[in-house]
């Protein structure tokens, strides 16, 4: 089982994933997590240059092609032989946050977007995609009050990471089986409680 959790900036995906690691090995199953742009250490390389704040001028189809990049290499180095070997992966972002950052953020034709990410992927696409959802400027306030990393992808104006959710919520309308939203506005322990819950429902689900 393939697991990524997506969202805006904000919504509390990275602090979330310990929490729910943890909740499932206790429950027997053997769980890897990973994220993206990052995961191994050419991708955590490239994850550098992304969002470092002095690449303002960085284009967006180089931005595009550098987060396939990195995705290319934790596809074929760590996802794969982990599902293969039976693990569940769950990985903070995946490829969704390239058709919303890249494509719907930047405003770049989806369709050439969805090709770059095919190719990156090789096809692999998650069982299950929670999408952690809130209001942006709500997210982009919790960032710079919480004094985490505030990087290159942070920067873009507020309407970009209006797109951004946009995207997002056009995409659970394309494929709803995929998709299962959960709204990151409420408390942080009934956030962690929905997501045990939708993510311990599909594991059962598919035993
Ligand atoms: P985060 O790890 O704090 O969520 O930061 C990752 C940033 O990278 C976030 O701003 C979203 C962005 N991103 C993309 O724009 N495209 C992608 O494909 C991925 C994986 C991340």
């Amino acid at each position: 089982m393939f697991i990524t959790l997506e969202g805006p900036e904000g919504s509390g995906k990275t602090s979330h994933i310990p929490y729910l690691v943890e909740y499932l090995r206790e429950k027997g199953y053997t769980v890897f997590p990973t994220r993206e742009p990052g995961g191994t250490s050419i991708s955590e390389q490239i994850r550098d240059v992304l969002h470092d704040l002095k690449n303002a001028e960085m284009l967006p189809r180089t931005e595009t092609l550098l987060y396939q990049a990195a995705r290319a290499q934790i596809v074929e180095q760590v996802i794969k032989p982990r599902l293969a070997a039976g693990e569940i992966v769950i990985s903070d972002r995946y490829y969704d946050s390239t058709i919303a950052y890249q494509g719907y953020g930047h405003q770049q034709d989806l369709e050439q977007v969805r090709g770059l990410v095919c190719y990156a992927t090789g096809g692999l696409t998650p069982d299950l995609t929670v999408l952690l959802d809130l209001d942006v400027e709500v997210g982009l306030r919790r960032k710079t009050q919480n004094e985490v990393e505030w990087n290159r992808m942070d920067a873009y104006t507020v309407e970009f990471h209006r797109r951004v959710r946009a995207g997002y919520l056009e995409m659970v309308k394309a494929e709803p089986r995929r998709w299962v939203v959960v709204n990151s506005e409420q408390k942080w322990d009934d956030v962690q409680a929905e997501l045990k819950k939708v993510i311990l429902d599909r594991l059962v689900k598919s035993q």
